[in-house]
């Protein structure tokens, strides 16, 4: 047997292989980004996010029959039970978004029993479901939040345009439409991240696909995951006017502060998925009918940024734009992280799917730092050196 010596901690496990995987490939010298070895700029263009989401999970691109059967047993699952919009309409109207859909979509495990996740049946149906479901789950939670009636969702408009039906009560422009779905693309799936990891953890042990999703949804509520695109939109707000650009990133600077949006861990010369929404904002700057305001003080924080910070290899990573072209189409600043998760999901069920092929339960070690063999002190006994 191979002797594997590993006794040194590595904090947040960065480096360590935690699994073999064939979903999705970065390399961020490069600034490459593929899923199932095709590049993301060629999915953002030719293909969209129910496609993706298959091709994620499956392994292949589908052919017309596999494409028309899973778009449509998608399309035909976006829709609530009653007993859960009601039990919706009792959470706290000032709840997180993200919060709501972590709990809604760990009640679905009780409305679909899927305990036998072994049954390739169960795991399709829970897949079609929970893909199905978020987008509604998401929109449902902002209207009752804001005292509105859910509304249901429309067979006949796509993924995308249903979403922000259901949201809006009105039709997406084409332009926001094809944007909001590549969103979703783009989102689908980003290696081994702390969400993916979870959601194999919590597969490893046969949990159902319910509770896997729920617990990868609030791996990804925590403000180190998701969120740094809310950042960027607060930071646009503050900034204000296009005047205000130079001075608030030289002050930033000169407080020895980050530029939200720019800079990424992996990606050290180009994020390709920040490249794609790149594009989107010169044509929602043309389009006769959105406001641009937005979107050029976006273009000179990133020329200001480019000028300050040059040499140090810092680009504006999806979060600058995502937020900036979200913003920019009215959705709400909440919902930016839980619309992550409706496209992440495929990836957290491509994920838990190749946990299952291979399977064997995570079960770390640790490296104990704490005191051994101590007497136990009667409780009058026990002194402290400072109250707490
Ligand atoms: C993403 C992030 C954590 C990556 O950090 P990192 O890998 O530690 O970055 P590096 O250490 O390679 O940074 C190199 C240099 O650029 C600086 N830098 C990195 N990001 C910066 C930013 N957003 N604004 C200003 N300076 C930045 C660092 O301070 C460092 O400067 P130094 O060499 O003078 O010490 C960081 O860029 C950041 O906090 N960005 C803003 C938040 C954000 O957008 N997060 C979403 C990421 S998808």
């Amino acid at each position: 047997m191979e002797e594997r010596l590993i006794m040194d901690l590595v904090p947040g496990l960065e480096g360590i292989p935690a699994a073999e995987s064939a979903i999705s490939y970065i390399d961020g010298d490069e600034g490459i980004l593929e899923y199932r070895g095709i590049p993301i700029e060629t999915l953002a263009v030719k293909s969209n996010f129910i496609e993706v989401a298959y091709l994620l999970i499956f392994g292949e691109l589908p052919d017309r029959d596999e494409y028309e059967r899973f778009k449509s047993d998608v399309t035909y699952h976006t829709r609530l039970k009653l007993k859960i919009l009601r039990m919706m309409e009792w959470l706290p109207e000032n709840g997180h978004p993200m919060h709501y859909l972590q709990a809604v979509t760990s009640a679905m495990g009780m409305y679909y029993p899927a305990r036998d996740t072994l049954d390739e049946e169960v795991r399709y149906w829970s897949a079609v479901r929970l893909i199905a479901k978020l987008p509604t789950i998401v929109a449902a939670s902002h209207r009752l939040k804001h005292g509105d009636e859910p509304i249901k969702p429309r067979n006949d408009l796509s993924f995308a345009a249903n979403f922000y039906y259901m949201l809006f009560e009105r039709e997406p422009l084409p332009l926001v439409e094809r944007i909001l779905d590549t969103m979703l693309t783009l989102h689908a799936d980003h290696t081994m991240n702390a969400s993916t990891f979870s959601s194999r953890v919590v597969g490893s042990t046969l949990a159902d696909p319910y509770t896997i999703v729920s617990s990868a949804i609030g791996t990804l509520s925590g403000p180190l995951h998701g969120g740094a695109n809310e950042e960027v939109v607060r930071m646009l707000a503050e900034i204000g006017t296009k005047e205000n650009v130079r001075p608030y990133i030289e002050a930033r600077l000169e407080r020895k502060e980050k530029i939200m949006g720019i800079g990424h861990r992996v990606y050290k010369t180009r994020d390709p998925r920040g490249e794609v929404l790149k594009g989107f904002i010169e044509e929602l700057i043309a389009h006769k009918d959105i406001d641009s305001g937005v979107f050029e003080l976006s273009k000179e924080v990133e020329l200001v940024v480019a000028e300050r910070l040059t040499g140090k290899n810092l680009h504006p990573n999806v979060d600058f734009y995502s937020g900036i072209v979200f913003n920019g189409m009215g959705i709400p600043t909440d919902l930016f992280t839980p619309i992550f998760a409706m496209g992440r999901v495929a990836g957290w069920l491509a994920h838990w799917m190749e946990q299952l092929k291979t399977n064997r339960i995570y079960r770390p070690t640790q490296k104990y730092i704490g005191k051994r063999k101590e007497p136990y002190i009667p409780m009058e006994e026990r002194k402290r050196a400072t109250a707490r």
